[in-house]
C-alpha cells in the first residue's frame, strides 16, 4: 500500500503530515511513503531527511495524489476550502484521505468526496478515551495553542510577566486569567506559571480545580452553579444563555483585575460561548491584553475578530487563528505521531479496514464507498 504526503497549500499553514522520524514505523508494517519534494520544508524537514528514512520524494505533486492509495494531509478539503478544490481533479474512486476536515462546519466537503468515491478520516473526531490518546490530534495541537497564546500575550503586554527585584524597584508579577482550563487552557496555565505571572484558571466543570492547582495557579470559584457541565470526553456541555449571563455578570470583577486574560472556552461541535462582552473590556485597565483562543469558532469575546489585533478602549484584543502553524517543527512532530498511530490503528496485514466495528475507527469515518456515513456529518449535510 502506498502512503502519500503532499505539501500543505492552506495559506499560511507550514505543518507537514510526517515527518522524517516516523517513517520507520510505516515501513515495519510494509507501507510504502512517497511524499511531495519540500514538503516539510516549512517545517524544518528537508527532503534528504526524508529520503534516508526511506520515503521516495516526488517533484510532481499530482503523481503523488494519483499514486497514493492513502493521503496523509494536515488539512484535507474540508479544512482547506480554498485551495484544496484544485487537488480533486487528480484524486481517484477508491482512495482514502485522512487528516483534519472540519467535517461538521464543512459537511459539504465530505458530500464532493463521496460523490468522487474517495474516502475520508476526519482526525478531529478521534474520541476521547485512553484507547486513542496518541492519535488525539485536537489535544496536541491544543497544547500548543495554549503554550503559544501566553508568548504572544505576553509580547503585547506593557509589563513584565514575573516579579523581578533590580536595584530600579520591585516589579509586582502580571495577574493572568485563563478561562476554560481544557488541554488549550492548561497548558496556557502551566507556560504563564512559568513566566513568573499570577496565575488564575476558571472553568464550568468543577472536576478540573484540582488540575488547575496542581499546577500552581489558583481556582476562581464563581458564585455560579454548573452542576452537569460534563459531558464524555472532558468536554463541556453547551449551557443556557441564562447561565452565561449569569457568568458573565460573576467574572466581571475577576476580569476587571487582570492584566492578561486567555480564553479557551470550547463546547464541541458548537460556537463558542461569549464570556466577556465589550462593557467588560471598558472595565478593564489600559494596556490589559485579552487573548481569545476560540476566536475561529466564533470567539469568546464579543470584539474578537479572528486573525487580528483589536483595541477597545486601551484593551488589545488578539484573535489569532491556526496557532500551531507558527510552531511548524514540533507541531508537525506531534500531527505526525497522531496520524501515524491512527493510520497503523486501521491498517492489518498491509491493508486499510475500512469496517466500523471499532469505536474508533467508527467514529473518525466520514465518508466510505460513495457514502457519507458519518451521522454527525450526514446530518449537516442533510440540513
Ligand atoms: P477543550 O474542550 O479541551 O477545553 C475547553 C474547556 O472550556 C473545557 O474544559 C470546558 O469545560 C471549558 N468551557 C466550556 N464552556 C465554558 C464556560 N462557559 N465557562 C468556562 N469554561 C468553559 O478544548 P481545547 O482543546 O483546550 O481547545 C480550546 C479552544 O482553543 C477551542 O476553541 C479550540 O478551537 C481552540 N484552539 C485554537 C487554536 C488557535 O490556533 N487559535 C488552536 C487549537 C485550539
Amino acid at each position: 500500500m502506498r502512503v502519500g504526503v503532499v505539501r500543505e497549500t492552506f495559506p499560511g499553514e507550514r505543518r507537514v503530515a510526517l515527518v522524517p522520524g516516523v517513517l520507520a514505523s510505516l515501513k515495519k508494517a510494509g507501507l510504502e511513503v512517497l511524499i511531495e519534494s519540500q514538503a516539510g520544508a516549512a517545517a524544518g524537514f528537508t527532503d534528504a531527511e526524508y529520503q534516508e528514512k526511506g520515503a521516495t520524494v516526488v517533484a510532481d505533486r499530482a503523481e503523488v495524489l494519483r499514486q497514493a492509495d492513502v493521503l496523509l494531509q494536515v488539512r484535507t478539503l474540508g479544512a482547506n476550502p480554498e485551495a484544496g478544490p484544485s487537488d480533486l481533479e487528480h484524486l481517484r474512486s477508491g482512495q482514502t484521505l485522512i487528516g483534519l476536515a472540519d467535517p461538521l462546519i464543512e459537511a459539504a466537503a465530505a458530500g464532493e468526496l463521496a460523490r468522487r468515491g474517495v474516502n475520508l478520516f476526519a482526525m478531529e473526531l478521534i474520541p476521547r478515551i485512553t484507547r486513542a490518546q496518541s492519535m488525539d490530534v485536537l489535544s496536541s495541537m491544543a497544547s500548543i495553542a495554549g503554550y503559544k497564546a501566553v508568548l504572544l500575550a505576553a509580547a503585547e503586554l506593557p509589563k513584565l510577566f514575573p516579579m523581578m527585584m533590580t536595584a530600579a524597584g520591585t516589579i509586582t508579577p502580571a495577574k493572568v486569567f485563563v478561562i476554560g482550563a481544557g488541554v488549550a487552557g492548561l497548558q496556557a496555565i502551566a507556560t504563564a506559571q512559568r513566566l513568573g505571572a499570577i496565575v488564575h484558571g476558571y472553568d464550568l466543570r468543577p472536576a478540573v480545580k484540582e488540575q488547575v492547582q496542581s499546577l500552581g495557579a489558583k481556582f476562581v470559584e464563581l458564585d455560579v452553579a454548573a452542576a452537569d457541565a460534563e459531558a464524555m470526553g472532558g468536554y463541556a456541555k453547551a449551557m443556557d444563555e441564562d447561565f452565561y449571563r449569569r457568568q458573565r455578570e460573576a467574572m466581571a470583577r475577576v476580569v476587571a483585575d487582570m492584566d492578561v486574560v486567555i480564553t479557551t472556552a470550547a463546547v464541541p461541535g458548537q460556537k463558542a460561548p461569549v464570556l466577556i462582552t465589550r462593557e467588560m473590556l471598558t472595565g478593564m485597565r489600559p494596556g490589559s491584553v485579552v487573548l481569545d483562543l476560540a476566536a475561529e469558532r466564533g470567539g469568546n469575546c464579543e470584539a474578537t475578530v479572528p486573525g487580528e489585533t483589536v483595541q477597545v478602549g486601551g484593551v488589545s484584543v488578539l484573535g489569532p487563528v491556526n496557532l500551531p502553524a507558527t510552531v511548524p517543527f514540533h507541531a508537525s512532530q506531534m500531527y505526525a505521531k497522531n496520524i501515524t498511530t491512527f493510520l497503523l490503528h486501521v491498517v492489518k496485514n498491509g491493508e486499510l479496514q475500512l469496517t466500523a466495528d471499532d469505536e474508533i475507527t467508527r467514529e473518525t469515518l466520514v465518508v466510505r464507498d460513495g457514502q457519507v456515513v458519518h451521522p454527525r456529518v450526514k446530518e449537516r449535510l442533510e440540513a
